[in-house]
C-alpha cells in the first residue's frame, strides 16, 4: 500500500496549501517532528487525523534547539521511510523545509518561554527550549493549523508549547498524547538507535524506576524525596549517570512537598554517550 504524500519545502507553498484546504472547508492539523519516525510519532499522526480533516507532519531537524556539544550532526535521518510511515498513519502532507528556508541569512528573532523552561531540561540544555519554542512558532505560522499534537514523552516541551500558544494567542489547540513504549517498557525515541544491546538493556532501568514510583504512590507513598531517592538508586544500579530525577507539579513543573492531585516524575540520564529522558504521571 504505497500511499502518496505531498512534500512541501517552502513556507510560502505551505501557507498557500493550507489556505486552499481551509477555503475548501477542511480543517488542518499539525504534528511537528524531527523525523526518523517510530510508532510514537505515528500515534500522534493518527490522533491528529481524528481531530482534523488534513494532517501536516513537519519534518525539520532544528539546529536552534541543539547545544554545541549535542548530537545535531549525527541525528538519524530517513526521509523516504518517514514519508511512508507518515502516509500510512494518515498524514496528507509533509512540510520539509531546509535550514536556510527556516533560518535565512540575517535571522535574529527568538521566542523565550520563561518559568516552565528554567530547570529540568532547561538547566542541562540552556538554549534548547528557546529553539523549540521558536521553531514551533515558525512551523505554526507556516502550517496555520487549528490543532497541533505533541507527545508526553517530552513533557516539559509539551508544557512549554502549551504556554507559548496561550501567551501568544496563537489560536490553536495543543493536544498531548501518552508516551508510546516498547513492549518491555522503554519509551520509544529516535535516539534509541544510538544504544548498544547492553546499553539498551540498562536503559530499561529508567522506565522500571518510573513505574515503581507510580506503584508506590498507588500504595500510599506520598513523599517526593523518597520516591526520587529510590528511582535514583534503580538507575544508578545499572550504571546510568542521572542528570535529574525529579517529582514535580504536573502543570507548573514546580517542586512539590507532597504528592497531591497531579504529580509527575521526570528522569534524564545518560547511558554511555546517549542521553535519554522519560516521565510518568504519579
Ligand atoms: P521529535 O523528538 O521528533 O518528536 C516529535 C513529537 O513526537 C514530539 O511531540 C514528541 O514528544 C513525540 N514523541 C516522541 N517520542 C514519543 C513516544 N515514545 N510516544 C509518544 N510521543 C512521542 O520533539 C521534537 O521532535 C522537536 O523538539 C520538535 C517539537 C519537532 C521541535 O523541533
Amino acid at each position: 500500500m504505497a500511499a502518496k504524500i505531498k512534500v512541501i519545502k517552502t513556507v510560502a507553498a505551505m501557507q498557500s496549501w493550507s489556505e486552499a484546504q481551509k477555503r475548501a472547508g477542511r480543517s488542518v492539523g499539525c504534528v511537528p517532528t524531527m523525523g526518523y519516525l517510530h510508532d510514537g510519532h505515528v500515534a500522534l499522526i493518527r490522533e491528529c487525523a481524528k481531530l482534523s480533516d488534513r494532517v501536516v507532519m513537519t519534518l525539520f531537524v532544528n539546529p536552534a534547539q541543539f547545544g554545541p556539544r549535542e548530537d545535531l550532526a549525527r541525528y538519524p535521518r530517513d526521509f523516504e521511510g518517514d514519508c511512508k510511515k507518515a502516509a500510512a498513519g494518515g498524514a496528507h502532507a509533509v512540510f520539509y523545509p531546509s535550514v536556510s528556508e527556516m533560518y535565512p541569512e540575517g535571522y535574529q528573532t527568538y521566542v523565550t518561554v520563561e518559568e516552565v523552561t528554567r530547570d529540568l531540561e532547561g538547566a542541562f540544555r540552556p538554549i534548547h527550549f528557546r529553539g523549540v519554542a521558536t521553531v514551533c512558532a515558525k512551523l505554526f505560522n507556516a502550517v496555520r493549523p487549528t490543532v497541533a499534537v505533541f507527545g508526553e514523552k517530552d513533557y516539559q516541551q509539551l508544557k512549554t508549547v502549551e504556554r507559548m500558544a496561550r501567551d501568544l494567542n496563537l489560536g490553536l489547540r495543543i493536544i498531548g498524547l501518552p508516551t508510546v513504549r516498547e513492549p518491555d517498557g522503554l519509551a520509544m525515541s529516535s535516539r534509541n538507535v544510538y544504544l548498544s544491546a547492553d546499553e539498551r538493556r540498562r536503559a530499561l532501568s529508567i522506565s522500571r524506576a518510573l513505574f515503581a514510583a507510580r506503584d508506590a504512590v498507588k500504595n500510599g507513598e506520598d513523599r517526593p524525596y523518597v520516591l526520587a531517592k529510590r528511582a535514583l538508586k534503580t538507575i544508578a544500579a545499572e550504571g546510568l549517570i542521572p542528570d535529574y530525577v525529579e517529582v514535580r507539579d504536573a502543570e507548573t513543573l514546580a517542586p512539590i512537598k507532597k504528592i497531591a492531585a497531579a504529580a509527575r516524575m521526570l528522569i534524564a540520564a545518560r547511558v554511555g554517550k546517549t542521553r535519554l529522558i522519560d516521565n510518568v504521571a504519579l
